[in-house]
């Protein structure tokens, strides 16, 4: 990969930085965040965005946390450490990586307080940028298994489409989404990719196709509503997804237009893959009605480069996800294996 999406720079004192991808693809800056608020504001402006980098962005929030926790004595610590996650848990509601991450941390810091009372402030906060740091080693250790796992659905001369950016950008590695093409890309095998630009936000136009093009991968850019039609004149073989959340019948919630996605695929016989590690699972939701999907502001959708291009008089509706029902899904790519036709077994049986 050409470019780092996000990491920590230096001991338990130092900073996490973002690539802000607000800017691209029109500019490649870092975003430096050096307290809690910037971490928060990183992922409620998606400066970073993307379920599993969202999960790193927050562990790694938690170590910028504790570094305000000065003359704290353990038990303080911890409560420190839990009033900051329980705050960058406010951040975006859909994606449960965040919440996933939050968890670790926390969990690392109850265990130290039980096991090493006498321990210093200093070790705790060894402990938890010990465990952010393996956070973000695993997700790109899922990604690149994932990339291995669905290498298989890549034939020669696919055209392939995808929604949304579930890429490099979106992770800590190469991606969930795009692991399988950047594995093809190593294989030598020849495929283009369709970007869906993805309104409001453009993650496929700015971020997908940018990222592409960085990996010299043919990635063409279309709009949203065109995926019907070039189904339809059977321009597409395949559609690869990302995903915010997977509930434990296989029900998947990623970006909006998702869901259309998926009945076109199905109306057209177009296999579907949604490709996510482990840590996207919410085995606690029986169904994706159970999801929570976050509404964003009207200017996102009412605005277009800072220009309005809707009567301010107009009420806006702006879900940022939705949900691809299991039935729709031909198989999902995971960082253990594939799981076809997903049901709740199947899903029980791998995740457990
Ligand atoms: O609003 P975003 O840009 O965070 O939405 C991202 C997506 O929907 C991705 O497809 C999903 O998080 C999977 S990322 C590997």
């Amino acid at each position: 990969m050409k470019f780092e999406t996000l990491y920590w720079d230096g001991d338990i004192d130092g900073v996490l930085v973002l690539t802000d991808q607000r800017k691209l693809p029109n500019e490649f800056v870092d975003l430096k965040c050096e307290t809690t608020q910037n971490v928060f504001d990183a992922i409620i402006t998606l400066a970073t965005r993307g379920a599993p980098a969202i999960g790193v962005a927050a562990a790694y929030g938690v170590c910028v946390h504790m570094q305000t926790c000065e003359n704290c004595d353990l038990p303080k610590a911890v409560e420190h450490l839990n009033s900051g996650a329980d705050y960058l848990a406010t951040s975006r509601p859909t994606a449960v990586n965040l919440f996933w991450a939050l968890e670790k941390m926390k969990g690392v810091a109850e265990n130290f307080l039980e096991s090493n009372p006498h321990e210093t402030l200093k070790q705790l906060r060894e402990k938890l940028l010990v465990q952010a740091k393996l956070i973000e080693a695993q997700d790109k250790e899922m990604c690149a298994a994932i990339g291995d796992n669905g290498l298989q659905f890549i034939k020669p001369n696919s055209r392939i489409l995808t929604h949304c950016n579930a890429g490099a950008l979106a992770t800590a590695g190469i991606g969930t989404a795009l692991a399988p093409m950047y594995a093809a890309k190593n294989a030598g095998i020849d495929f283009k990719v369709y970007a869906d630009e993805t309104r409001p936000l453009l993650q496929g136009a700015r971020l997908t196709a940018w990222e592409l093009s960085q990996n010299e991968i043919d990635v063409t850019v279309v709009c949203d509503n065109m995926a019907g039609w070039m189904m339809k004149k059977e321009m597409i073989d395949l559609v690869i997804v990302g995903a915010d959340r997977i509930a434990a019948n296989g029900d998947a919630a990623n970006k909006i237009g998702t869901y259309s996605l998926s009945i076109l695929a199905k109306h057209h016989e177009v296999p579907f893959y949604v490709a996510a590690p482990s840590s996207t699972f919410d085995l606690s939701l029986e169904s994706g009605e159970l999801i929570p999907i976050e509404q964003r502001g009207s200017d996102e959708v009412a605005c277009f480069a800072g220009v309005k291009t809707a009567p301010n008089e107009a009420k806006v509706f702006n879900p940022a996800f939705d949900v691809a029902p299991a039935e729709n899904i031909t198989a999902i790519i995971t960082e253990r294996g594939v799981i076809e036709f997903p049901t709740k077994e199947k899903i029980e049986s791998l995740m457990k």
